[in-house]
């Protein structure tokens, strides 16, 4: 029987080929299995064989999810109840859960209330007998193919920063070597504070995933603000894109810029603009569904961290370009911040007061982060991609830019105030490369950014991991 790789088809062929098998989810071989399949299935004598391959492939599919283990490590605080229905939610998508209760826990839930939706103990000691002839904890920090930390709490957060291990959740966390995902949940003034900052910068240095927090009424009487643990639904969504190993960008590192940048004059006041981060935020989102492993460095915005992405905060354009050359290397990086142009001269420490004239402000230009990455020399991402938000003769405009900027794509869009793209919900974009242009229809920001990952994934099919 003759032979045929995917190597020897036209290019065309293959690149509508990789399309098609990033739309759909799958590798480009197990796409030309689906055509073939569904093509012998056409014939009578083809089907027994068909339906045989449909079952193994069934089975395939659903086992990851079936033996996919994760150890549920449920911190003190008032958050803790929704945990109980977190353990829920990760059954529901094929988990199997353990979990660990620390002290603080169990002034809001009961070990025994955790273990029998488990279905097996919960653990809560370090020093325990039982569990040290059963697992110990070394084993329950290895056992498992992702860790969830829900409620994490100031205090949980503090001690993974400085590697304690005084107690069973310290110690697993110190010990395991698989992806660590946190929620955290706690005061508003707490989640401010400038340790946790610190120590969320920290944790996202070292790798580990976070969750929201989400904006909103506290536990304490007539609090509200940041610092609501995720629901468990955003949580457990969180946790299957980190364990989705399958996806079409499994194995690659995207790193995405979104929101606005502030530029100070003063304590009070800044240059600012429009920009909401949804589309920025949903690339990165999208992304991450997709298996990459996502850094998102974000100017203020008013969203929600999305599931399963390293968030880095900065404010100024400044802080941006720091932030993004410390996230390198990466296989893509997508830029979709609306960064200032300039920034003022001088940012006064005092607030400016209204005396005599008005004050004169001059402003210098801040450094463009998308032309600093693309003309890298070294370490320069596989695929560099920018966004042009145009008022008029947006194509034209956005080729230019492509050559000045040295991307490889440019996705340009018409923000003039009728079109209602910026801070609205849906996009219609041109996609400008040294191919041509693409015009796609409008869709929805999540569409575009899930349309843009599959064109991401296609042409970083052929280069090495
Ligand atoms: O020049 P313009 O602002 O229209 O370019 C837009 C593109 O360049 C966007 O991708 C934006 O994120 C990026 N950019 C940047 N740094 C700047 C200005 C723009 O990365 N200082």
């Amino acid at each position: 029987m003759a032979s045929l790789t995917v190597r020897q088809l036209d290019d065309t062929l293959k690149r509508r080929l990789r399309l098609r098998a990033a739309h759909n989810g799958r590798s480009v071989e197990d796409e030309v299995r689906t055509i073939l399949r569904s093509a012998a299935a056409d014939e009578e004598s083809f089907a027994g064989a068909a339906a045989r391959d449909d079952a193994a492939r069934a089975k395939r599919e659903t086992l990851p999810a079936a033996t996919t283990r994760v150890l549920l490590i449920i911190g003190g605080g008032i958050a803790a109840y929704k945990s109980l229905d977190l353990i829920r939610r990760l059954q529901d998508r094929g988990a199997h859960v353990r979990c660990i209760l620390t002290g603080a826990a169990q002034n809001f839930v009961t070990p025994l209330a955790a273990g029998a939706l488990c279905g097996e103990r919960a653990y809560t000691d370090l020093f325990d007998q039982a569990s040290e002839f059963d697992v110990g904890h070394i084993r329950l920090a290895r056992d498992t193919d992702l860790v969830v930390v829900a409620p994490a709490t100031a205090d949980l957060i503090a001690k993974m920063v400085g590697g304690h291990a005084g107690d069973l959740a310290a110690a697993v966390l110190l010990a395991t070597d698989r992806p660590i995902l946190i929620a955290p949940a706690m005061n508003p003034r707490m989640w401010a504070a400038k340790a946790t900052r610190r120590n969320l910068a920290q944790l996202a240095a070292d790798g580990v995933h976070v969750v929201g927090p989400n904006a909103g009424e506290m536990a304490e009487r007539g609090e509200a603000g940041t610092g609501r643990m995720s629901e468990p639904l955003e949580i457990a969504a969180a946790a299957a894109a980190l364990i989705h190993s399958g996806g079409v960008l499994a194995g690659r590192r995207v790193l995405v810029t979104s929101g606005p940048t502030h530029e100070p004059l003063d304590p009070v006041r800044m240059l600012a603009n429009r920009s909401s981060g949804k589309q920025g935020h949903a690339i990165a989102a999208a992304a991450a569904a997709a298996g990459a492993d996502v850094v998102l460095v974000s100017g203020p915005v008013n969203l929600p961290d999305p599931p399963g992405v390293g968030v880095v905060r900065v404010e100024t354009a400044q802080e941006m370009l720091t932030a993004v050359e410390k996230a390198l290397p990466v296989d893509a990086a997508v830029f979709a911040a609306a960064v200032a142009d300039w920034r003022p001269q001088r940012t006064s420490q005092r607030k400016i007061k209204k005396h005599g004239p008005p004050p004169t402000i001059e402003l210098v230009e801040n450094p463009d982060i998308l032309s600093t990455v693309a003309h890298r020399k070294s370490g320069r991402p596989g695929l560099v991609i920018g966004f042009a938000a145009e008022t008029d003769h947006v194509v034209a405009n956005a080729e230019a830019k492509l050559k000045k900027k040295g991307c490889d794509w440019i996705l340009a869009n018409d923000v003039s105030p009728a079109t209602g793209i910026m801070g609205g919900d849906s996009n219609t974009i041109h996609l400008v490369s040294a191919d041509g242009v693409e015009s796609w229809p409008p869709q929805s920001k999540d569409e575009v950014a899930r349309a843009l990952i599959a064109r991401i994934a296609a042409a970083l099919a052929d280069t090495k991991k």
